[in-house]
């Protein structure tokens, strides 16, 4: 199963980011020096994507700016003599073929990824949100592939959460198949206590055959009178064949405070840059 184009659904309003979110959008929040979604966008490039889509709505038209040239910037930093920061400004007009595409209505997840058929075609593809930065030494979208290549199925990438947060992500009713992946049974979205499958949630990441968007084109509204990807997917593994890949990978949830303050934190200790100072200030702010 060859996946060459990937789906970065960014229309959410970012309303757990407010009021930063009033007029940026969240998905271009910088995380240390590079915006959240730049980070989303290599990880695709690293698991061999050659073709992203990204879902905006209005107020996003950053985004597309910052995937593009940008003459103005580069003339200047060239006059300069600023080579470094000049490669850096062209790095991410070429890290893949952007495409871009408007949801015109906010109406869930499900419609978001629905707004992709025509890109995707009858190919599977990859699916990356973009609150969700993950850090591993093989991508997890490339986990995601290689397990889909293996089992010749659609493939979702799962955690064990706590019970206690299961509400808030979706939980996945799951047979296990090897070490570290299960063949998917069902799966609900935001479920109440009692319809619980199990402690496996899907987290951010999917690879998906085209076969959801006939599904999606017909699944009624769900939890928040959305239309949720993921009522789709229950219907897509009752039809095909579906993996959860349990996968090796530490997850940042960007969009809310506390996630995106750790993911700052986190990744400016590793930059060289300022990782010095920062342990050091972090040490005289410990009391
Ligand atoms: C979405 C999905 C949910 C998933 C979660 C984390 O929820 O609908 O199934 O578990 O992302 O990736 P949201 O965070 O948009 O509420």
């Amino acid at each position: 199963m060859k996946v060459k184009k990937a789906v970065i659904p960014a229309a959410g309003l970012g309303t757990r980011m407010l009021p930063a979110t009033k007029s940026i959008p969240k998905e271009m929040l910088p995380v240390v020096d590079k915006p959240a979604i730049q980070y989303i966008v290599e990880e695709a490039v690293n698991s061999g994507i050659e073709d992203i889509l990204i879902i905006t709505n209005r107020g996003k038209s950053a985004i597309e700016d910052y995937f593009d040239y940008s003459p103005e910037v580069e003339a200047s930093l060239e006059k300069s003599g600023k080579i470094s920061e000049l490669n850096l400004v062209r790095a991410s007009a070429n890290l893949a073929n952007m495409h871009f595409i408007r949801q015109k209505e906010t109406k869930g997840l499900g419609h978001s990824i629905l707004c992709a058929k025509s890109f995707v075609g009858n190919e599977p593809f990859a699916v990356l949100l973009g609150d969700d930065i993950m850090v591993s030494e093989v991508p997890v979208t490339k986990q995601l592939i290689d397990a889909s290549e293996k089992y010749n199925a659609s493939s979702v990438g799962a955690q064990q959460v706590d019970l206690g947060v299961i509400h808030k992500y979706c939980s996945l009713k799951i047979e296990k198949l090897e070490e570290k992946i299960f063949k998917a049974l069902d799966v609900i979205e935001k479920p109440s206590p009692d319809k619980v499958f199990s402690n496996y949630a899907i987290l951010g990441r999917y690879v998906l055959t085209p076969a959801i968007f006939d599904i999606l084109e017909k699944t009624s509204p769900g939890f928040g009178g959305e239309i949720q990807l993921t009522d789709g997917l229950a219907e897509l593994c009752k039809i095909e064949d579906m993996v959860a890949v349990d996968f090796d990978a530490k997850r940042y949830d960007t969009g809310n405070l506390q996630g995106f303050l750790e993911a700052t934190i986190e990744f400016a200790l590793k930059d060289p840059s300022v990782n010095t100072w920062l342990r050091e200030y972090l040490k005289m702010h410990n009391s």
